[in-house]
């Protein structure tokens, strides 16, 4: 069975010296902690976390790259860049960014597509809305937003981490039921599987309020593979709790 991958995002949240105080406290608490981690932090503190991570098993992230590679596109961060960091993950199409920055599927397929092509695992959100759920569109909606990124990445679509977020649930401390979760990782699975040959490779994380007190259940399920973690991630003892569910 391959190891678990539990991922904290940040957001737009930390600061230099409660950065290095959660991590110091996350970790000291590691021991017996056997699934792998990560970290998702705002682009400013990547030097911070190459500093503070470079021994630790904790890997870390950004949350977003450009889909240019580089030039005049002021305010933009390109994969190179987040390369020179030693960024190991990059969550892309977050439904923050789809909602609030007009980000397209066809977007977030070349930003998929940047980060791969630096060597960087991109973590490609999808997930359904409220309202789509209520409509019964969920199946077609992941569908589609995932469809996007295997298109435009072929056969490198093993190297990606998929994270299904059902938008209703993102922060609002609703969280899908295991069941629910299930069936559409169980879908995505299906579609990866289609897609490529390596297709089990790739791993499939939950978000959504996951938290200290449901993430055992959830990544009970078969094709829950681990996490994407926002709020938890932001409390030490959460975030360990997590990370001790993921290892068991
Ligand atoms: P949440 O966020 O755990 O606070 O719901 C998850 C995410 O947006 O990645």
């Amino acid at each position: 069975m391959k190891s678990k991958l539990i991922v904290g995002n940040w957001k737009m949240n930390g600061g230099l010296r409660t950065n290095s105080a959660l991590l110091e406290a996350i970790q000291s608490g590691l021991s017996g902690v056997t699934c792998r981690a990560a970290v998702c932090v705002p682009a400013p503190y990547l030097a911070q976390m190459q500093t503070l991570l470079a021994d630790s098993p904790v890997a870390w992230g950004a949350q977003d790259v450009s889909a240019h590679e580089a030039g005049a596109y002021t305010g933009e961060v390109s994969a190179t860049m987040l390369q020179d960091f030693g960024v190991r993950y990059c969550i892309v199409g977050h439904s923050e960014r789809r909602q609030y920055h007009s980000e397209t599927d066809a977007l977030v397929a070349v930003k998929a597509q940047r980060a791969l092509s630096a060597g960087i695992t991109p973590i490609v959100c999808v997930g359904e809305t409220q309202a789509e759920r209520e409509a019964g569109q969920t199946e077609a909606v992941v569908k589609r937003q995932l469809a996007a990124v295997i298109h435009a990445n072929g056969h490198c679509i093993s190297e990606i981490v998929v994270a299904y977020e059902p938008v209703w649930a993102i922060g609002t401390g609703l969280t899908a039921a295991p069941e629910q979760a299930q069936a559409v990782h169980a879908l995505l699975r299906k579609q990866l599987q289609a897609a490529s040959s390596q297709a089990d490779r790739i791993a499939i994380l939950y978000g959504g309020s996951m938290n200290a007190v449901n993430a055992a259940t959830l990544l009970a399920q078969p094709d829950i593979d681990g996490g994407l973690v926002g709020g938890a991630a932001l409390q030490a003892d959460d975030f360990l709790t997590i990370l001790n569910s993921a290892s068991r």
